[in-house]
């Protein structure tokens, strides 16, 4: 038996104001994009900001429908408008922001486990890490890279295509 260690870097914000310029704009349109979202049923809005590498920014938040499996988190709606408007444009940076009625002021944006897979799959095709920005009412919280949040993620390899 051998026991490894997994090492990982998690910056912590006290605001978004001492992020650099770009990031801090992300997060003020993830904040923005959360107020548009459609979310009647659980009444929890999340705004995602996706920054490509030719500069453009696409936006998106979760929309939700009477039958509940049928709707998606903001991170795939805006990474899905991304590639289909943008096939192949690296993502750069990502940043989500929720807000719910209740919330406890020492939490951030979380994605789910669907959505760290999708960004996983988005990484890869860039080539390098993105950078993640999790949004909460009173820190920002970045990492580098979707390993932090899925560690021993699965990737296309897994699949040994002939
Ligand atoms: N949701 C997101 O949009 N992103 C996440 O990362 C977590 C959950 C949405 C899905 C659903 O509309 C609502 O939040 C409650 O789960």
């Amino acid at each position: 038996m051998k026991e490894i260690l997994l090492n990982y870097t998690v910056r912590i914000y006290d605001s978004a104001s001492e992020l650099p310029e770009t990031s801090a704009h992300l997060i003020q349109l993830a904040r923005e994009a959360a107020t548009r979202a459609y979310a009647p049923y659980s009444g929890y809005q999340v705004g995602a900001a996706v920054l490509l590498a030719n500069g453009e920014i696409i936006t998106g938040n979760n929309q939700e429908n009477s039958a509940y499996p049928s709707g998606l988190c903001a991170e795939r709606t805006a990474l899905f408008y991304a590639s289909a408007q943008f096939p192949g444009v690296p993502v750069r940076q990502l940043a989500i922001s929720a807000s719910a009625e209740k919330m406890d002021p020492d939490t951030f944006a979380k994605p789910c486990g669907g959505c760290r897979q999708v960004i996983s799959e988005y990484e890869d095709l860039a080539g390098s890490p993105i950078t993640i920005l999790l949004d909460g009412p009173t820190s920002v919280t970045v990492v580098e890279g979707v390993d932090t949040l899925l560690p021993f993620r699965f990737k296309k390899e897994e699949l040994h295509k002939p």
